[in-house]
């Protein structure tokens, strides 16, 4: 009986014409203007960065804002344990854990060795939910479950393609391979999403110093300079280029 009255409210696709225009605020300072407004509806993007970096401050920060402006949000960390996540967020005022009781937040954390088929699962709860913004916090850790670098980039394509289906607009992150500070783990995760973000950490004890690339995001004219940013009491601040 649920499912039932669940399906009517299953949003249609956007038609061909309706990807891509409309812009939707990232939610951090001084990235909007930096990528034409903001992230276009229904696009994929990857936060690439090294441990440290602000990937999951960046991805609270995305979905805080989803929720400020009265969106269905999911989290998914397949890290950090929920609480974790929420006792960080908070750290920052974002109060995440009102939104999940009220039943704005999904939050919930996928083991990666026991996920054997998320993207279903995850398109189903998606479309069920009527989720506009969601993050999968990280990828990296989801492909360790594959073989190798075929299979994961199969598998992350049919991920890609899922969320695409419904329309949300996807923040992933993904772990910089060791050695090289802007390549993805596994080399093939920002060939398939439609947008690639750079967090650069260089740190040295509290002088540690932080930075943001837009490197690749399809049909939008961005800067492509690195801009240093901050991470404040109030979450990730980008400043401009000294450049
Ligand atoms: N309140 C704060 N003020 C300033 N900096 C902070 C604050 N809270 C966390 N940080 C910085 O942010 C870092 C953690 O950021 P975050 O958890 O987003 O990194 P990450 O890229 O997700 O790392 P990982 O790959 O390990 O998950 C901390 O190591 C610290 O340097
Ligand atoms: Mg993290």
């Amino acid at each position: 009986m649920a499912k039932s009255s669940k399906k009517s409210k299953v949003k249609k696709p956007l038609k061909k014409t309706e990807f891509y225009t409309e812009r939707i605020k990232s939610g951090i300072p001084g990235l909007d203007n930096l990528i034409s407004g903001g992230f276009l509806r229904g696009q994929n993007i990857i936060i690439t960065g090294p441990a440290g970096a602000g990937k999951t401050i960046f991805s609270c920060q995305f979905i805080w804002e989803g929720l400020k402006n009265g969106e269905k949000c999911m989290y998914i960390t397949f890290e950090e344990i929920p609480e974790e996540i929420k006792k960080d967020a908070l750290s920052f005022g974002w109060d995440l854990e009102k939104y999940e009781k009220s039943g704005k937040l999904i939050l919930t954390h996928k083991d990666p060795f026991q996920t054997t088929d998320i993207t279903t699962r995850l398109q189903n709860e998606i479309i069920q939910s009527d989720i506009t913004r969601v993050v999968i916090d990280s990828i990296s850790l989801l492909g360790l479950y594959f073989k190798d670098t075929h299979e994961i980039r199969r598998e992350l394509y049919k991920l890609i393609c899922a969320l695409k289906s419904t329309n949300v607009t996807a923040v992933m992150t993904a772990e910089t391979r060791e050695g090289i500070d802007f390549a993805p783990r596994f080399g093939v995760e920002e060939y398939v999403a439609d947008a690639s973000i750079i967090l650069f950490f260089s740190g040295i004890g509290e002088s540690g110093f932080r930075s943001i690339q837009v490197r690749k995001m399809r049909n939008t004219k961005h800067s492509t300079n690195t801009h240093p940013f901050e991470i404040t009491k109030n979450g990730i601040i980008i400043h401009k280029s000294e450049i």
